[in-house]
This record gives C-alpha cells, sequence and structure tokens, in this order.
C-alpha cells in the first residue's frame, strides 16, 4: 500500500505545465471505437484512467499503440462487443462511455458494473433516455449493463438535467444514427466541444457543442484522424488553488484562462491577484485570504470537480465562507477528513459552511480523486506532518502530481 508524506513547506512557487484533459480524452478514446480507420491521439494525460480505457479497447479487440508518452494509435477495425469486462469497467467511470460508443458501431454496448468516484448514487437514467430516444433497448441486472438497437435512428433528446455523461453517450450513439439528432439541455463543458471536434475531424456532423443545445446529422461512416486532447482545467485549477491556499505563486502554463474564469474570479475576490495570459494563468496569494461563497454549477459555472480544493483553500482562508454543492450533493465525504486536521466545517444538506483557521498534519485517508487533490492541498498548508492513505484514487487522475507538487516546493513524498 502506498501512501503519501506530506510536511509543511514553504508557500508553493513556480510554474507547472498542464497534461491533457482527462475528462476529454476518456470519451475521445471510447470515440475511437466508432471509427474504420486507425486514430492517433495526443497530448493524453499519463494516468491509470487512461491507461485502464485503453486496456479496455484493447479486450474489445482494438489495436493500441504507443508512438509516444502520450500519444497512442487506435485501430478499432477489429474491435467486436466484449464478453462482459467487469473487472475492467468496474474502477472506471467513463467505461459507461462504451454503451454509447457500442450502440454507434455495433448497434450494441455491454459493460459490467461502472465503477468511479462514489458520491452516493450516480443515476444513468438520462443516459438510458438519450438511447431510447435513438431506439435502443437498456437490460440492466447486477452484473452488467446491455443496450441494443436493431437500427438508430435520429431523435429529439430532452435532458431532465445537465449531464456530461448523457451528453456524451447520446453523441456516441447518434453520429453514424440516420437522420437528425438534437440534444436539448446537454451539458456544454470544454471536453463536450472537444468530444464533437474530435468526431467531426473524423467525418461526424456535429453543430452547437458548446452550447445547450446540440445537433447531430448521422453519417454512414467515420474515418481516422490525428488528434490533441485539450488541457486539463481541473488539474490547472488544483494547482492554482494550491497556490492560493499556501499563499504562494503559482502558473498554470498551457491552459486558456477563460475555461478558469469561474475559479480566478473567486480567486480575485478572496484577494488574490491572478493574471491571465494567452496560455498561462498564474496567482499570488502573499497575505491570507477572504472567505467567498462558491456554488457548483455545470460549465460555465463553478466546477464541481474544483469543489473540494476550493474548501481546502477556505479551511486556511479568513473570515466564513459558504460552498453551495448542486451538482453531486453528497459530495463531501472528505470533510470528515478535515475535521482531523482541525478544520472548522459544518455540512448541511448540499451546503458546507467554513470557518477559516489553521490546519494541523494528522493521518488522512483518500475517499475519492477530487478529494484527494483537496487533502494534499490541505497537507501542504498544514502545520506539521500529513500521512495520505489510500491515494490510489489521486493517481487515477492526476498525471505526475507528486513530481509537479515536488516541483513547485512542496515537501512530499511517497512511502510503501
Ligand atoms: C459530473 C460533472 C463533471 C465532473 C464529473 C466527476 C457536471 C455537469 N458534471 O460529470 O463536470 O467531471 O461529474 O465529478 O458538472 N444525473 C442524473 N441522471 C443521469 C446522469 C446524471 O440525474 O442519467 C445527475 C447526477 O446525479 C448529477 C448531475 O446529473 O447530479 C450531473 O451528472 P453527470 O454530468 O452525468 O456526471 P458526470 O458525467 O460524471
Amino acid at each position: 500500500m502506498k501512501r503519501l508524506i506530506v510536511h509543511h513547506g514553504s508557500p508553493l512557487r513556480g510554474a507547472v505545465p498542464v497534461g491533457g484533459s482527462k475528462n476529454a480524452a476518456l470519451p475521445i478514446l471510447a470515440a475511437t471505437l466508432l471509427c474504420e480507420e486507425p486514430c492517433i491521439i495526443g497530448n493524453l494525460p499519463v494516468i491509470r484512467d487512461v491507461e485502464r480505457m485503453l486496456t479496455i479497447l484493447i479486450h474489445m479487440g482494438c489495436t493500441v499503440e504507443r508512438i509516444d508518452r502520450a500519444t497512442y494509435r487506435i485501430d478499432s477495425r477489429e474491435a467486436v462487443v466484449p464478453a462482459t469486462p467487469d473487472k475492467l469497467t468496474q474502477d472506471l467511470r467513463a467505461s459507461s462511455y462504451l454503451l454509447g460508443a457500442g450502440l454507434g458501431r455495433f448497434g450494441e454496448g455491454r459493460i459490467g458494473k461502472i465503477g468511479g468516484c462514489d458520491f452516493g448514487g450516480r443515476p444513468i437514467d438520462q443516459h438510458i433516455k438519450a438511447f431510447a430516444a435513438l431506439g435502443g433497448s437498456v437490460c440492466l441486472s447486477e452484473e452488467e449493463i446491455t443496450v441494443c438497437a436493431p437500427a438508430l435512428i435520429g431523435a429529439r433528446v430532452d435532458f431532465d438535467t445537465v449531464s456530461v455523461g448523457a451528453t456524451v453517450n447520446a453523441m456516441l450513439a447518434a453520429v453514424r444514427a440516420k437522420g437528425e439528432t438534437v440534444l436539448f439541455h446537454a451539458a456544454s463543458e470544454p471536453h463536450i466541444v472537444d468530444l464533437a471536434r474530435f468526431l467531426n475531424r473524423c467525418g461526424a456532423d456535429i453543430r452547437g457543442a458548446g452550447t445547450g443545445v446540440i445537433r447531430i446529422r448521422g453519417v454512414e461512416h467515420l474515418h481516422g484522424c490525428t488528434y490533441g486532447i485539450i488541457p486539463d482545467m481541473i488539474e490547472a485549477g488544483t494547482y492554482l488553488l494550491a497556490a492560493a491556499a499556501t499563499r504562494g505563486a503559482v502558473s498554470a502554463r498551457g491552459i486558456p484562462p477563460d475555461q478558469l474564469r469561474p475559479l480566478t474570479e473567486k480567486l480575485r475576490q478572496m484577494g488574490a491577484d491572478v493574471d491571465c495570459e494567452e496560455n498561462t494563468v498564474t496567482v499570488f496569494a502573499a497575505s491570507p485570504l477572504r472567505a467567498v461563497s462558491v456554488d457548483t454549477r455545470p460549465y460555465p459555472g463553478f466546477p464541481t470537480d474544483l469543489q473540494p480544493q476550493m474548501v481546502a483553500a477556505l479551511a486556511v482562508s479568513q473570515g466564513v465562507g459558504t460552498v453551495r454543492e448542486n451538482v453531486w450533493h453528497k459530495r463531501f465525504r472528505y470533510v470528515e477528513e478535515l475535521h482531523k486536521m482541525g478544520a472548522s466545517i459544518r455540512v448541511f444538506d448540499n451546503r458546507a459552511t467554513v470557518v477559516g483557521g489553521s490546519l494541523t498534519g494528522t493521518s488522512l485517508n483518500v475517499p475519492d480523486l477530487r478529494a484527494g487533490a483537496a487533502l494534499l492541498i490541505a497537507a501542504c498548508a498544514a502545520e506539521g506532518e500529513s500521512v495520505l492513505f489510500g491515494i490510489e484514487p489521486i493517481m487515477r487522475g492526476y498525471e505526475d502530481i507528486l513530481y509537479k507538487m515536488q516541483s513547485l516546493g512542496a515537501d512530499i513524498r511517497e512511502e510503501e
């Protein structure tokens, strides 16, 4: 079992290169199944979730070749619908995208139980709604989820809630369906735009990605292409919040500032200086920051994936901040770990009230990916030594996080 030992150190300072976006890479890798020619995908983040998705593609008969550290060639011409790959899919939430991609390619998708971070239930009714609208029938059992359709016919899909996963799955299923599909109340995250851009590069006809209405005219075939994944706004935001919490100065390099506006606006309100250049965002937080109120929302709102890291920063700020979680109402399991460090945080329903103060290092258990990043930030800002156990979720989604934190001056090491 690996663990991280973190000591209170000097404020984090320096620049980190931002890797490829996890949330764009996983749907795009699933989408390569729809292509009848090889694709070369670059700027893939070097993380376990990407390794897992590539392993699943190999399991499905794709030929996957590594070209360099972050670039793979994926040839799905020989791909088949897999026998239940439970062990492979159970650790990866994004394996649900193989349902939409399988439906679009073979008229059938099949996966085992879906894994991923546990935020107290992660429904898929909107995915099912989209599949059904296009002519698919879904079968749910204890062991697997299957979806099949004799033919996919374009349809109007009105989502009841904004869902990234359901929007991705609907796009994957509709891209080769007959006729036009229109998705209303669609998610508009940069990774949805990236998926549309990739599919269009392969010959798809998708318009409106990045807005709440996406129109997809089905095409018969998709060819291959060479494509680079967008940078990871959540990774960038995590390092900027680490700078805020440790009163340091960190530049995230290779990220369009626009995508981080909800975070940088909050950081400015907190009293940090934020400098936005073309592809670099720098946060200077020399003095203690002030508390703010944050409401998470689908893009372009404040991202739920930066909520735990923001709570960690608020825990060492001045004043009383509130954080309302509107996407995953139960995404506060990590707060009990912050309590062990002396944080004063009260959670009621989907709202956390955070009284800023100081933290003391202690033993911590990592409950999920972004919570793990939040605990790492808290540990860097806390007095004394912290030991983080169960760090696998962090490694699943952050590329070279130890190296990057160390390069900013964090006193952190990994131990068996
Ligand atoms: C969501 C986040 C995404 C984040 C990811 C992991 C949004 C809109 N999505 O994506 O930014 O990276 O979690 O933290 O911010 N829902 C349903 N039925 C469904 C699907 C979803 O009710 O079929 C609800 C969920 O309970 C949740 C909300 O919709 O409250 C957003 O879910 P969704 O966007 O699908 O989740 P992810 O794709 O995992």
